[in-house]
């Protein structure tokens, strides 16, 4: 299989290129590569090269830069992924883009669900949100699709785009070969991402707990932390497999404040030995930020359960990766 990683230079993609470049033929792309910005350099750059899938990891992601910037954050996450979507289209490859726990408001107190409506609070929310809508749009899907055939289901088996005998049964050759051919697109839909690729929430508390004996993070937002080993671990059951409504969510199982987030971090330093001079982190409100210009989520927790049903896995605790993390990436420092 032949892919593409757009934005293989940032958090996510890096870690993603990394990942599959043993297993599948990895072309990747970072930002003084292709620019998503440029409508013209994207269909040139992309519509020359044979691929069958193209992962989309780049985005505008400074939250509070986008409110300030907001053609360019709608530019870069809303027209691109559109762009993206139709190339992928035309070639018949199959397009997995990122979103992000943003498109939601926060007023719930329970698990997002992929069919929860979204109310981006934020313009790189609005954006994303707008991007999700596109690739959604953008899909290559025949007007004689059948009720029941297994694309339309929630894919359980990399088999899926091929149609069982009942579905063919209904259709003449044509119809069935064009079903063949349908690749549905994807957005997975991640939250506080950390990793070793591009320094991250964690990195920044571990890096003041070993300048500062006083360190404190917000304790009333809630998310899950989410590594992006997991990710890229939980994807290729993606590659080839449609997912019915086009979104799922991944993160890592749990939920926490960033404050929390921050405890069990340096409690992980602890464990392996790192010196810090912080051992505590003691409690901010949101409403302390006050140079924030964007509004956040308060609580923006992906349900995993789709992702689960689908799979037969439960994403491993937060709190595990994290230490992963710290004992792969710390320890020797
Ligand atoms: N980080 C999180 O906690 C989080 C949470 C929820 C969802 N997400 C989503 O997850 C995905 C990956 O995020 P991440 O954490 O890996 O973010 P990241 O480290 O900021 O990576 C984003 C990448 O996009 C690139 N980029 C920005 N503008 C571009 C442009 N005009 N053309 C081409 N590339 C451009 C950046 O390059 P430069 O840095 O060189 O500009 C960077 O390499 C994004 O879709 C994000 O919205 C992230």
């Amino acid at each position: 299989m032949k892919l593409v990683i757009v934005g293989a230079g940032g958090r996510l993609g890096t870690a993603l290129a990394r990942e599959y470049r043993e297993k599948f033929s990895v072309i990747g792309f970072d930002h003084t590569q292709l620019d998503l910005a440029n409508a013209n350099e994207l269909r040139e750059k992309l519509c020359t090269i044979d691929f069958d899938l193209l992962i989309n990891a780049a985005a505008f992601t400074n939250v509070d830069l986008c409110e300030k910037e907001r053609d360019q954050a709608f530019r870069i996450n809303a027209d691109a992924p559109r762009i993206l979507a139709e190339i992928c289209r035309d070639k018949n490859a199959k397009l997995i883009h990122f979103s992000t726990d943003y498109v939601f408001d926060g007023g719930k107190r329970e698990p997002y669900i992929e069919n929860d409506p979204a109310n981006p609070i934020s313009v790189y929310g609005e954006s994303k949100r707008a991007g999700e809508k596109f690739v959604l749009r953008t899909q290559d899907r025949p007007a004689s699709r059948p009720e029941g055939s297994r694309l339309d289901q929630s894919a359980g088996s990399p088999s899926s785009f091929d149609l069982g005998p009942p579905a063919v049964a209904a259709l003449d050759a044509e119809g069935a070969a064009r079903l063949r051919r349908v690749r549905q697109h994807l957005i997975v839909r991640v939250s506080w991402i950390f990793g070793p690729d591009r320094p991250s929430f964690i990195d920044g508390m571990i890096k003041r707990a070993r300048e500062n004996e006083q360190i404190d993070a917000i304790s009333d937002k809630f998310s899950t932390p989410t590594y992006t080993h997991d990710i890229a671990q939980m994807l290729p059951q993606f590659f080839e497999v449609d997912v019915e409504g086009g979104i799922l969510h991944f993160a890592n199982a749990g939920e926490c404040s960033w404050q929390e987030y921050a405890q069990w971090a340096l409690d992980c330093c602890a464990t392996e030995g790192i010196a810090l001079k912080a051992k505590i982190v003691d409690a901010l409100k949101l409403a302390d930020m006050k140079n924030w210009s964007a509004r956040r989520p308060v609580y923006s927790v992906l349900s995993t359960a789709k992702y689960s049903a689908l799979t037969d896995v439960s994403p491993r605790a937060w709190r595990d990766a994290v230490a992963d993390y710290i004992r792969h990436f710390y320890s020797q420092k």
